[in-house]
């Protein structure tokens, strides 16, 4: 039977950017989606590259005194060896200065011009040089540009057009109809909020005598290069040949084209309403991911805090960086990038929780058994439990994927593994070592534990493809993961009794406090801001915050979806919110001012990153702010709508 196919994309990434954190982020979540969705049996295909051409290309080779051919063919290759270093398992890498994607370039230029969707005309407007875009008199910013602030220049001349316009009205229709078209909710909602102006024509040529690296348009070659927005979107397309084989290919239309939020117009507008011309169907799903900032900070070259994902993985390793990106922060939302932060979590995920169970488990298998994975013998309680939890975390760790919520997933998996490490404790090995019977459900205790060491092994591989590789050498399994394959862990019992397993060394070490002060010590992005952050708040005896501290506290716009007042309580009121990405519920001590009723619709702001607590045995995920001046209690808001998910500062 042919298998299912499943296509992911990451943008192209400008080639004159240093690689940072923010681009490997996401070209290690579409990673993950890739060898995930191999893992359950797909057809996969992952595709990311670099986007060459363009002025700011054309200018650096300039100041480089090199062809720009010459240029980009140098630095693409950084982002190439970053994904090899990562492990990123993608299938092709496109350049916009291959022969294969500009040949499909002009085939679908001169179709949309023969078509008459591509038409001539004399244009005035403001153009702003660093973002090559063209803007009109009412997008300005105090007579900026809208985008970065910089200045603009009025620049009248001839170019061509794509009727972009005319495609608004379907577009709202499509957005309206396809919940998963745009995700997260707050990004559709922002792009339905954009679709309200009426849309104007796409700009799609640039005049060679201002710009001559990039593609010539077909129709008037010696003349006019290809905006470089309209050439690199077609990327996602060109990589499977020409139009023909396009249409005939089974990868298209991609399951997730991942993005960041800066490049939403482009890709759900833009993209689109080319794609509609062209007569091909839309990607099933466009998922705007949030930014990583430095410690508050916006990462920038001139602030020196750029983080520079090469020293990070020379220092913590390649799955500890790939873990951390996607568990700290919600897929979706923006999250700040500090090493403290890093550390943190692999003290107590990784070293904790995942090192603990195998390393008893082997420990014990070593000790009890020389090793070698005894046959399960008597059955006890405990058994059904850790399997039927199994069973529940890989359906939900499945459902998960499908909303790109990575965060949830590892939580789900480490709750696999929390059971795993309560399994062990509460059958208690060491006492049931003691007698011949004991020894009998020992042998099931083991045998279970290690394959509770195989399932996450393989939930985690996704993530972790190293760790995962090491904990099935220790688990002395030869057989490949993808081998395995997921269906090996919807049954339990896979591992095989008798197998020799060979204790190795702890996978994820702890960094003991000396060491994790060394390293903040070392850290230096934007002059050491970890260390001289922590000094400031230590020093300071008036009372005051850095902007550190208080950036450490993520706030954020939350709206009330339902409310209700907790049964024998005055005060409380449980809520349940929408963060954008997540749903949540919060206690709230607003009962006394507040009728549930009067709450539902509205946007508060939650403290988002606070420990969850339980009150009156219910669990509070957050809390939301309000002021009282003694009696009154009002609850803090804004002057306008704000969508939910939208960071507070
Ligand atoms: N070349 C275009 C994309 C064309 S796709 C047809 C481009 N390139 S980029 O290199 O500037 O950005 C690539 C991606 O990196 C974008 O999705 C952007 O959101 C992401 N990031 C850049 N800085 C980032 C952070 N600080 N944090 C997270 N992602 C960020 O745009």
């Amino acid at each position: 039977m042919k298998k299912k196919t499943f296509f992911i994309t990451t943008p192209i990434y400008y080639v004159n950017d240093v690689p940072h954190i923010g681009h490997a982020y996401t070209t290690i979540a579409a990673d993950v989606v890739a060898r995930y969705k191999r893992l359950a049996g797909y057809d996969v295909f992952f595709l990311t590259g670099t986007d060459e051409h363009g002025q700011k290309v054309q200018q650096a080779a300039g100041q480089s005194g090199k062809d720009p051919q010459a240029h980009v063919d140098d630095l693409h290759v950084r982002f190439k060896e970053l994904w090899v270093r990562f492990n990123i398992s993608n299938n092709d890498f496109i350049r916009t200065t291959e022969e294969r994607h500009k040949k499909v370039v002009h085939e679908i230029l001169q179709k949309l011009y023969d078509e008459g969707e591509i038409y001539k005309k004399n244009y005035e407007g403001w153009y702003c040089m660093p973002d090559e875009r063209f803007w009109t008199e009412k997008d300005l910013v105090d007579g900026n540009c809208p985008e970065c602030g910089r200045k603009v220049e009025k620049i009248n001349e001839s170019n061509y057009f794509f009727k972009m316009g005319q495609h608004r009205d379907w577009l709202v229709d499509y957005i309206n109809q396809n919940e998963n078209f745009i995700q997260p909710k707050s990004r559709r909602n922002e792009i339905l909020g954009f679709l309200k102006q009426p849309l104007d024509d796409l700009c799609i040529s640039r005049p060679t005598e201002r710009l001559s690296w990039g593609i010539p348009l077909p129709f008037d070659y010696s003349d006019y290069v290809t905006y470089v927005w309209f050439d690199a979107l077609i990327n996602y397309i060109s990589t499977f040949g020409t139009l023909d084989k396009i249409h005939a290919c089974d990868y298209w239309p991609a399951a997730h084209h991942l993005i960041g939020k800066d490049i939403l117009t482009t890709h759900s507008v833009y993209w689109a309403t080319m794609l509609k011309a062209i007569g091909l169907p839309l990607p099933q799903n466009i998922f705007a991911h949030g930014w990583w900032t430095v410690n508050g900070q916006k990462m920038s070259k001139s602030l020196r805090n750029v983080v520079e994902p090469n020293h990070l993985i020379d220092q913590f390793g390649v799955d500890v960086i790939r873990y951390f990106l996607l568990r700290e922060v919600p897929f979706g939302l923006d999250g700040d990038f500090s090493h403290k932060a890093l550390i943190g979590r692999i003290n107590s995920d990784l070293a904790n929780n995942l090192g603990n169970l195998l390393n008893r488990t082997l420990n014990m298998l070593k000790k009890y058994f020389k090793g070698e994975l005894p046959k399960p013998d008597t059955k006890g309680d405990e058994d059904a439990p850790l399997v039927a939890k199994s069973a529940e975390v890989i359906k939900e760790v499945d459902r998960l994927y499908g909303e790109l919520a990575y965060s949830k997933i590892l939580a789900k998996i480490w709750e696999f593994l929390d059971a795993g490490n309560i399994y062990v404790n509460d059958t208690a090995p060491w006492n049931l070592a003691k007698t011949d019977d004991g020894k009998k459900r020992l042998a099931t205790v083991l045998y279970n534990a290690s394959e509770a060491c195989r399932v996450i092994a393989i939930l985690i591989a996704p993530f972790m493809p190293e760790t995962a590789d090491k904990m099935m050498t220790q688990l002395g399994i030869d057989t490949p993961i993808e081998k395995q394959g997921l269906d090996s862990i919807k049954k339990w019992g896979w591992i095989k009794s008798g197998t020799q397993t060979h204790q190795g060394a702890q996978i994820f070490p702890r960094i003991d406090d000396k060491a994790a002060a060394k390293i903040l010590e070392s850290v230096d992005i934007g002059g050491n801001v970890e260390t001289k952050a922590d000094q400031k708040s230590e020093s300071d005896d008036k009372g005051q915050i850095t902007i550190d501290d208080f950036m450490k506290v993520d706030l954020r716009t939350a709206k009330i979806l339902e409310a209700e007042n907790v049964k024998k309580s005055k005060k409380l009121i449980k809520l349940k919110v929408d963060l954008g990405t997540e749903q949540r519920q919060v206690l709230a001590g607003i009962a006394e001012a507040y009728e549930p009723e009067q709450l539902v619709g509205r946007t508060v702001i939650l403290v988002a990153n606070l420990k969850p607590a339980k009150l009156m045995g219910l669990e509070s995920q957050g809390m939301i702010l309000a002021g009282s001046n003694g009696d009154a209690i009002i609850l803090g808001g804004f002057d306008s709508d704000l969508p939910p998910g939208v960071r507070v500062k």
